[in-house]
């Protein structure tokens, strides 16, 4: 009793009922994460012009997207700062009045069930747009660690429930989970960002975030999108210091290295970071009529999941609950 003309798998395709039963993908609020972008200075709030939909916001009017987030039942933000001020050392990260710092302690008094994770790295903060500290033109490793686990500490003091150090550092986790516990932050998470590739997609973000590398790139930290096997070497090395969150960036052109660390660590919890490139490229060929927005964004988001990730950082993600709430 194998094949045709007993078996046909159009059966269970035949009406929405019975394709709903059989689906093995289903997508909810619950499997988003909202980035925010958060300026100090009123004047640089306001649309993103490379990724439509997205605004910055200032911590003062910051309420009524945490509104539009929570309302939704989206469990978690991870939130990006844009310092008034850059320096060399990137010392607006850590400054315990810091953007984020302020951000953070905002959202955690008014919206105490939003997970609130808050990115670790320097580029957003350094006059020269690298990831740490540079000297002769390189980023050095193990000054720029100190600097992520002080940020972390600053996060931490501020009330963040994760922290994401973002940098692809060697032993960004470890210097951060042990100055996390020294200073008694034990129940503070870490999701690291194991496998970040040097991506062509993050372009519209280094627009949203002010902080494209003043010369050169982040090849030296940043991973080349021709290698897999490496990724986990990246994640067990992270699982190892104490991460206790995975994440593979970018998310679609990745989707082997999502499903190859799911399969390579079945108990970690894995994320996948849909970035910017992404979601304006879906945007761009939407406002062009060439593809239908809602669904060609909900099948990325279905593979992402199917894929393996069980939570996704998407800029779509309170537009897709909409979606998939019939709006
Ligand atoms: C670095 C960081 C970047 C992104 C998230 N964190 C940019 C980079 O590595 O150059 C990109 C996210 C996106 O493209 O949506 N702090």
């Amino acid at each position: 009793m194998s094949g045709f003309p007993k078996r046909r798998l159009r059966r269970r395709r035949l009406s929405p009922a019975v394709r709903s039963m059989t689906r093995e993908t289903r997508l909810g609020p619950e499997d988003f994460i909202a980035p925010l972008f958060i300026v100090e200075r009123p004047e640089d709030a306001g649309p993103v012009s490379s990724m439509p939909g997205v605004r910055r916001h200032t911590v003062e009017r910051l309420d009524h997207e945490l509104e539009q987030i929570a309302s939704r039942r989206i469990p978690a933000v991870m939130l990006f700062g844009i310092p008034a001020k850059k320096d060399a050392k990137g010392s607006q990260a850590y400054a315990a009045d810091g953007v984020i710092a302020r951000a953070i302690r905002r959202i955690k008094e008014t919206f105490q069930d939003t997970a609130v994770i808050a990115d670790v790295c320097l580029c957003e903060y350094t006059d020269h747009g690298h990831c740490g500290i540079v000297r002769d033109d390189r980023v050095l490793n193990d000054e720029t660690i100190e600097a992520y686990a002080r940020t972390a500490l600053a996060y931490a003091r501020a009330g963040a429930d994760l922290v994401a150090p973002s940098g692809m550092m060697d032993g960004m986790v470890a210097s951060i989970r042990s100055s996390l516990d020294d200073s008694g932050f034990q129940d503070v998470a870490i999701l690291s960002y194991a496998v970040k590739y040097a991506s062509s997609f993050y372009g519209p973000f280094r627009e949203a975030a002010d902080c494209a590398p003043a010369f050169g790139d982040r090849r030296t930290h940043q991973m080349d999108p021709a290698n897999a096997r490496e990724a986990l070497a990246e994640a067990e090395t992270d699982l190892d210091e104490g991460a206790d969150i995975l994440m593979v960036k970018p998310a679609l052109a990745y989707l082997d290295v999502i499903a190859g660390l799911r399969r390579a660590f079945p108990s970690a919890p894995l994320a996948a970071y849909q970035v910017s490139g992404e979601y304006s490229m879906i945007k761009a060929a939407a406002a062009n009529g060439w593809i239908d927005e809602r669904r060609v964004a909900l099948e990325s988001l279905t593979s992402i999941k199917r894929a393996g990730a069980d939570t996704i950082i998407t800029y779509f993600a309170t537009q897709a609950v909409d979606w998939l709430s019939g709006g």
